[in-house]
């Protein structure tokens, strides 16, 4: 029962679907299990480069399949989109699968969403403008409309009715907007139907089956640790569960089908939207990262926040989630630099944080304590053999690996497949792939 983790460590955008995509050429199954699409992963194969919102990032792979489980919110007009965007690539989608316990995102879920972020002002959180907050309220308030609802229209309008009138008066009185026209609605879901009505299904039976008969599964997380709507920097996080945990919950298996856990972690920190994040750098610095790494949102095309490695945040991420092992991305975005910065704690005042601090407060004003590093000059894009990086990126890797004490078993130095050094730390060594030799010997 192989059952493979893999989760952001940060505030998201850390190359989760890269790393997905490199994995998924030995997974039978890959199941996203939150967030909806607020997410933006990209995946480039080739010369083509595919975002993908709600899609697993299996779905170059026609024998592996995606699945869509049941703690994933779906939108999907925007769902049916992706799908043309892929069929227009040549990109077969028959092995998709929507659980039928997924919430649906409605018209009203965005409304309520870009309105409700327009009247908190300057104390917004800076959402996506995906309706991802209303839906999963929806969905703790006993009220929302699933997937499998749409296979009963009878029953899809009757909660649509239910659902629209209290929307709609809140929408009109207290937003001042149009309501929302209940027949214009019912028409397009009904229409959605004929489209993705095959791939509905109970998923949680098809992912506990194929971990029972040994096959690999691959949970895709979606945002990043600091996000998660318990643990994250609240109220400046989405609004659900990120870390591993969520990975049981959203994909209906109990936590010991989980046999390894693997944390994706960005050479530096990005951050979109507002909210804490101590080591942020605002100008200079942070122009260079975000342009060299072309740090613009996937999903919104915002520019990102960006700033040095910051170690309590990693640490705090392997806890949550018990991460055995890390794939660290986008260490070429730092070649060039004559020092690089890692962040090793936190001082407010007078005292030192080595932990994420027990009171937000403090991250929101702490000064971050930083250990500095010698920086290399050279291009490592090509790089394949870690023996073969220059000392100082090896010395980097080495602290962090120091600081952190989990293995660095994947660095990423550039968005194509094949930029990848795998290294020889563990990960996988249980794991043995369709050809029987382990998962992570390319
Ligand atoms: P995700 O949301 O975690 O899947 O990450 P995104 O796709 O939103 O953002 C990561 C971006 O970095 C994408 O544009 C990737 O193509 C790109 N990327 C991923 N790994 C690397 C890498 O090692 N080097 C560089 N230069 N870009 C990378
Ligand atoms: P991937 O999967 C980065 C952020 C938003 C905002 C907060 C709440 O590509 O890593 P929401 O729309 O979820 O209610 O917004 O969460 N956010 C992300 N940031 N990457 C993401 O996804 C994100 N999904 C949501 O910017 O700060
Ligand atoms: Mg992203």
């Amino acid at each position: 029962m192989p059952g493979i983790i893999l989760l952001g460590t940060q505030w998201g955008d850390e190359g989760k679907g890269r790393i997905t995509d490199l994995l998924a050429a030995n997974m039978d199954m890959v199941i996203r299990f939150q967030g909806g699409n607020n997410a933006g992963h990209t995946v480039i194969a080739g010369n083509e480069e595919f975002r993908l919102h709600h899609i697993p990032s299996g779905i170059l792979y026609p024998e592996t399949l995606c699945v869509i489980g049941n703690g994933v919110v779906v939108n999907p007009g925007v769902l049916i989109e992706e799908l043309e965007k892929l069929a227009q690539k040549k990109i077969k989608t028959d092995n998709l699968r929507i659980s039928g316990n997924a919430h649906l995102v409605m018209p009203y879920h965005i409304i309520l969403d870009k309105a409700g972020e327009q009247s908190l002002g300057k104390s917004r959180i800076g959402t996506t403008h995906k309706g991802i907050g209303p839906v999963y309220a929806d969905k703790a308030y006993r009220s929302g409309i699933r997937v499998q609802d749409l296979l009963d229209l009878k029953i899809f309008r009757t909660k649509l009715e239910e659902s629209l009138k209290l929307k709609n008066l809140i929408i009109k009185n207290v937003y001042g907007l149009e309501p929302l026209e209940m027949e214009e609605i019912f028409e397009n879901y009904k229409g959605y139907v004929n489209i993705i009505g095959k791939y509905i299904t109970d998923t949680s039976f098809l992912v506990n089956n194929y971990l029972d008969l040994g096959k690999l599964v691959l949970f895709e997380g979606a945002q990043g640790t600091l996000l998660d709507i318990d643990h994250g920097t609240y109220p400046f996080v989405t609004s659900s569960p990120t870390i591993a945990g969520g990975a049981c919950t959203g994909a209906g298996v109990g936590p010991k089908k989980i046999s390894e856990i693997i944390g994706v972690a960005k050479a530096y920190t990005t951050r979109v939207g507002s909210g804490p994040f101590p080591t942020e750098v605002n100008e200079g610095m942070g122009d260079f990262l975000r342009e060299r790494g072309h740090e613009y949102g996937t999903t919104t095309g915002r520019p990102r926040r960006c700033g040095w490695l910051d170690i309590p945040i990693l640490r705090y991420s392997i806890m949550l989630n018990s991460i055995d092992n890390i794939a660290l991305t986008k260490l070429d975005v730092l070649s060039g630099l004559d020092e690089i910065k890692i962040c090793t704690g936190y001082e407010y005042e007078g005292q030192l944080y080595q932990d994420i601090p027990p009171h937000q407060t403090i991250m929101h004003k702490c000064k971050p304590v930083y250990i500095s590093m010698k920086g290399w000059k050279e291009d490592i894009t090509a790089v394949k053999d870690f023996s073969a990086l220059p000392e100082s990126t090896k010395n980097y890797i080495s602290e962090i690996e120091k600081l952190v004490k989990v293995p660095l078993s994947m660095i990423s130095v550039g968005p194509e497949r094949s930029q990848i050094i795998i290294r020889d730390r563990g990960l996988g060594k249980n794991i043995l792939n369709k050809n029987k030799k382990p998962l992570l010997v390319l």
